[in-house]
């Protein structure tokens, strides 16, 4: 057991209470930000004339050479540390001596977890923002490649009216690029220093903290110490936006299951991105999309478990802010897993076009649109509908598709029709006749498609 405390104590803390009460196993993952919190840390602590130039240099050879060695893997962390904040410290005492006892001066392990929480939290964010930007290119890639690729839209998963699969591909690239505005929000509102803060009422040496966020690259310190220590909001900001992105990516896989299966055979995954049965030979299947569907809940789950861990703690710091830590890094691996599998799965997956085509043709997806012809002719909306509803009827009896009746069944229906109504229901009308903004229609999707490309080409 090795602490950073103990001159009150007169008993050796019992073996399971240092168990449970340790971090080091989770909080090891963050080595790397506590090393920078220390260094930015000592540089202020020298420059506000609290350390020597000398003690300073000293201590930051220390924490550098314990930063290589991790990283290289001469020092292993080890769990007879409690936390990685202890690990650090000890190991820097052992390297340089009592100089080294002079780094956590002006400074709590509050605010220092605190700091290395946002660090972490920080540099994820922009981890899962490359990702998602990954994600966006390939699916405008997707869109500019499928202006022309018919298929049916749906609601209520029942066939209604005809759009493109780049249109059906342009409403995930919103939601997406909704995704990674939410990333950047949070970032901007969460990036203010903790540090210096103290244990919660600051301290009482003349820190410099406008100079500690400085060198930390953070907008400036927070504003009250209490809060800097006890706030996990951006926490909980984050698990929301990525509870959402894994919300879209949820349902996105959802559908490419669905294509994916032999019903539909809109789509069909790459080999590389499929998995097969140990029993049933011809199988293939899209465990990843699956996958990616079941990982959403574990997401949620840490969504779920932040809130309620804060909404009874008692301002300041209590320990129960130590189980952010586990569930917090789940959820971001497994956000940043999913959507880099996501993205190498969809880009990969080769289309079935003349499938989705040939289903857009069928289930009568043109019937608004031979209701909007008789409204062109004159025929209130109303009574179009009925009268288009009597022909799906006749041709659900006929087995037949709206473009297979000739004029003469037409006309036994309603004489408004005309030689035209085929032209008026094709497919291609269908969707081409549809171009206000946002609308499927080639000349609507092309202005979106242009937004994009500007709007991509701004990212980073
Ligand atoms: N392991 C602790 C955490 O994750 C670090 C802070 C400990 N502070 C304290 N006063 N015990 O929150």
């Amino acid at each position: 057991m090795a602490q950073l405390w103990g001159g009150r104590f007169t008993k050796e803390t019992d073996q399971l209470v240092y168990n449970f009460n340790a971090s080091i196993s989770f909080d090891q993952k963050f080595y790397k930000q506590d090393i920078r919190g220390s260094i930015a840390h000592v540089t202020m602590l020298a420059a506000s004339g609290i350390l020597t130039d000398e003690e300073k240099n000293q201590i930051i050879d220390g924490l550098t050479g314990i930063l290589n060695d991790v990283e290289s893997g001469k020092l292993v962390i080890t769990d007879k540390y409690e936390d990685i904040h202890s690990f650090v410290e000890a190991n820097l005492i052992d390297r340089i001596g009592d100089v080294g006892k002079k780094l956590h001066t002006g400074r709590s392990r509050n605010d220092q977890v605190a700091l290395d929480m946002k660090l972490y939290v920080r540099d994820e964010l922009l981890e899962v923002k490359k990702l998602v930007i990954e994600l966006i290119k390939v699916l405008h890639k997707l869109m500019k490649e499928n202006v022309d690729t018919y298929m049916p839209g749906f609601t209520h998963l029942q066939k209604a009216q005809p759009v493109t699969f780049a249109h059906h591909i342009g409403a995930y690239m919103e939601m997406f690029k909704r995704d990674l505005s939410r990333i950047n929000d949070i970032y901007e509102r969460m990036n203010y220093c903790p540090l210096g803060a103290g244990a919660l009422a600051g301290t009482t040496y003349p820190l410099d903290r406008e100079l500690t966020a400085k060198l930390l690259d953070f907008k400036g310190p927070t504003l009250n110490s209490m809060d800097s220590v006890s706030d996990r909001d951006y926490v909980i900001e984050m698990l929301s936006a990525f509870s959402t992105i894994m919300m879209h990516l949820s349902r996105f896989s959802e559908e490419i299951i669905i294509w994916n299966s032999n019903e539909y055979q809109f789509v069909e995954l790459d080999d590389a991105y499929s998995t097969g049965s140990s029993i049933m030979p011809q199988k293939k299947n899209p465990d990843i999309a699956e996958l990616v569907r079941g990982k959403t809940g574990r997401v949620y789950g840490a969504l779920a478990s932040m809130l309620t861990t804060m909404k009874g703690i008692p301002l300041a710091y209590n320990k129960d802010m130590q189980e952010d830590k586990e569930l917090t890094f789940d959820a971001i691996d497994t956000v940043k897993g999913c959507l880099a599998l996501f993205t190498g799965m969809i880009s990969t997956m080769k289309l079935n076009k003349a499938n989705m085509e040939k289903s857009a043709m069928n289930g009568f997806t043109n019937a608004t649109d031979a209701a909007d012809y008789l409204v062109n002719h004159g025929v209130p909306f109303r009574d179009a509908h009925g009268i288009v509803g009597q022909l799906v009827l006749y041709c659900i009896d006929k087995d037949k598709s709206l473009l297979d009746m000739t004029l003469d069944e037409y006309k036994a229906i309603s004489p408004v029709f005309e030689d035209d109504i085929y032209d008026a229901i094709s497919l291609k009308t269908c969707v081409e006749k549809r171009n206000t903004i946002g609308a499927p229609g080639n000349e609507a999707i092309k202005k979106v498609i242009d937004l994009n490309e500007e709007y991509i080409s701004n990212l980073c």
